[in-house]
């Protein structure tokens, strides 16, 4: 860690700023005065943004903190369904909008709050039919189509667990995430469109649920009608068992710690790790965050997230969040480029949505395209636009507000995580003068710090640690079935303080604005996506000709960082042949077969040592610098010391590919 510390020092300055338009920050849903007000009284801010949600019995107290246990809303009782569909529907907006789809081959859906009703009430009942009922686990990989919603709702409103599969994920990936929780019904679908053409998704489940006592039944929605194999007894399709039912369901109101959904995660080990989030705390943070991070007004913005809805950024600000505040969301099934690469452009003008919300990877991928495609496009009912996953680089901002937003959009650059389940700092977009670049200040409600080896503040202009010093009402409420790891993963680093941390690096620069640095454990983020170093390496591992692997994120222009693995191949494999196009081709497939295309190495290096400490441990920093072309650094805590002239020297005929 000490040695990862030094290099937190960010070296750039900005001085740009962007302060937001007196038009905009007059009709602004928060204003500056929030900050002190929350400052005065945390509780009684919290308690005012969770007003916004219809509690069938009122919490005694704000907040139970026996860290690192939480609980939040002691005592309240709510359903998070009934507030996320029903009580707009009562309340007179059952014809409002909530869901503009628009599928990647071009057919549309239009979904209204009370569509919204009847489809989670069907599949509500669809799922008591099949023996779904509170504290049970479903695991759910669909593509990006309204059932993927229903489904999450449906649970929240059974007081059932979803767990979420990125519908990229391989067979392996779900089996692991279903054995974890325990999964008692998998909900997905036929096949999914990928860049125009109907991939297979039941045909991969099923190779997962071969093994999965667990598992009773697999619910499957029919997409694509690509053919799949079928288990009678335990197979479903939706139409025949969704259709049929009753469109009443009367929710029952779940305490305000009711478990609402496991997402598994990347950490530094090999085994993803099950987040845990509950119900009324979660909700209140993604109701409130996403009313002020996007100044949202129901009934009049059009909204769209892109995220997929297997990433924590899908649950929050696709599901939750906006459904919580009556928003009009577009969701859109394909990749940007399909079939254009005007796809995002033509959508947003087609709505007229009003706030985008996208990542980095993303940003710089229309750069790379080129500005002339967005410009054919009419954007100006852009009023807001958002970022996360990574830092996004000031030149990637300054490009977003320009050619996006028109100049006149406020930017919001919102830092969070899988764990804290919604947005922490961010700018207020009617508040803040933006810097580019720069995730600017913890949101009111929200403390967070910079601290040193020893846990103490680093002060302005100041590098060091990211923490969270106050529990937050959406944070995580623990790793499912692994309390232990839960302590150890994010208390025990600054246990004496008492502070979450979380495995980030950050500065504050003169004037207390916050930059985040990235990751300083061995977590790649790749696209805005978490991988673990220890996952990729055991999948490289676990392929006959490899011996030995170790894995490290290198900076990539496009996707933040991009995977480079550096392997040693079995004694019996010939070199030349280990070498080759073909053999690292086979290898980076085998690592799109075991995780899924995102953990596919940019680069594999084929070599005959790896570089390792007396004590054996690899030493990742001196490969980062051979994989980011950098002199390499200090080698005096190498064992041998001639590694890293033999890694060098056997570069010149390594292979590297892209696709
Ligand atoms: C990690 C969390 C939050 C939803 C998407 C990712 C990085 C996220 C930012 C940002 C700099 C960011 C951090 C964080 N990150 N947003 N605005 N600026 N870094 O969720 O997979 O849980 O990843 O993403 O490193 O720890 P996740």
């Amino acid at each position: 860690m000490a040695e990862e510390h030094a290099t937190l020092s960010n070296l750039s300055t900005e001085n740009r700023s962007f302060p937001p338009s007196d038009e905009f920050a007059a009709q602004a849903n928060a204003t500056a005065d929030w900050y002190d007000r929350a400052d005065a009284d945390r509780e009684v801010f919290w308690a005012e943004q969770a007003e916004r949600l219809h509690w069938e019995r009122k919490w005694e107290r704000v907040l139970d903190w026996d860290a690192p246990f939480a609980k939040w809303f002691v005592g309240g009782r709510l359903n998070v369904a009934y507030n996320c569909v029903d009580r707009h529907v009562e309340a007179g907006y059952g014809e409002q909008v909530a869901f503009h789809w628009e599928g990647e081959p071009g057919d549309t859906r239009t979904i209204t709050y009370a569509d919204l009703q009847r489809e989670v009430c069907k599949t509500t009942n669809a799922l008591i039919e099949l023996g779904v009922g509170e504290g049970d686990r479903v695991a759910i990989q669909l593509p990006m189509i309204p059932e993927a919603v229903f489904s999450m709702l449906a649970c929240a409103r059974l007081g059932a667990m979803h767990s979420v599969v990125f519908g990229g994920f391989s067979p392996g990936a779900l089996k692991a995430r279903i054995e974890d929780a325990e999964a008692k019904l998998l909900i997905t679908s036929d096949g999914q469109y990928r860049r125009g053409k109907p991939a297979p998704m039941k045909a991969n489940t099923d190779e997962a649920t071969a093994e999965t006592p667990t598992i009773e039944h697999v619910l499957v929605v029919k997409r694509t009608e690509i053919d799949v194999p079928w288990t009678d007894g335990r197979d479903i399709w939706w139409h025949e068992i969704v259709d049929k039912q009753s469109e009443e369901h009367t929710p029952e109101a779940f305490d305000a710690e009711q478990p609402l959904y496991i997402l598994y995660t990347s950490g530094t080990t090999g085994k993803p790790k099950g987040i845990l989030h509950t119900a009324g705390g979660y909700l209140t943070q993604c109701a409130y965050t996403h009313n002020v991070v996007f100044d949202h007004k129901p009934g009049e913005s059009v909204y769209w997230c892109t995220a997929d809805i297997g990433w924590v950024t899908g649950h929050s600000y696709i599901v939750y969040g906006p459904l919580a505040n009556r928003a009009t969301s577009v969701m859109y099934e394909g990749t940007p480029n399909t079939p254009h690469e005007g796809r995002h452009w033509e959508i947003i003008q087609k709505y007229g949505v009003s706030i985008y919300y996208t990542a980095p990877t993303l940003i710089r991928t229309f750069m790379k395209w080129g500005t002339d495609i967005p410009a054919k496009y009419d954007l100006s009912s852009l009023r807001v636009l958002g970022s996360v996953g990574e830092p996004i680089n000031p030149e990637a901002w300054m490009w977003y507000r320009e050619n996006i937003g028109g100049n006149n959009c406020p930017i919001v650059d919102t830092w969070w995580q899988t764990e804290t389940g919604a947005i922490m700092i961010s700018p207020l977009p009617g508040v803040t003068a933006a810097k580019p670049g720069s995730a600017m200040r913890p949101l009111p409600g929200i403390s967070a710090e910079i601290v040193n080896d020893a846990g103490e503040p680093v002060g302005h202009g100041n590098g060091g640690y990211l923490v969270l010093d106050e529990p937050w009402p959406s944070m995580l409420r623990g790793i499912w079935g692994d309390e232990e790891r839960y302590r150890e993963t994010y208390w025990s680093r600054f246990a004496e303080q008492g502070y979450y941390f979380a495995g980030d690096g950050a500065k504050y620069d003169d004037d207390g604005a916050f930059w985040l640095l990235g990751r300083v454990d061995d977590v790649m983020n790749v696209s805005g996506h978490r991988i673990s170093t220890t996952e990729v390496e055991s999948a490289l591992v676990s392929h006959p000709t490899v011996a030995e692997a170790a894995v490290v994120g290198a900076s990539d222009a496009t996707t933040g960082q991009g995977i480079v693995a550096f392997v040693i191949m079995r004694g019996n494999v010939a070199q030349d042949e280990a070498k080759g196009a073909d053999a690292i081709k086979a290898l980076r497939d085998h690592v799109s077969k075991e995780i899924g295309p995102i953990a596919k190495p940019r680069q594999i290096m084929v070599v005959d040592e790896l570089p390792k400490t007396r004590s054996g441990k690899i030493m990742r920093r001196l490969l980062r610098d051979v994989a980011e072309n950098r002199e390499i650094g200090d080698v005096t805590t190498l064992a041998d010391s001639s590694v890293m002239d033999m890694i060098s020297a056997g570069l010149q005929d390594s292979s590297r590919s892209e696709d």
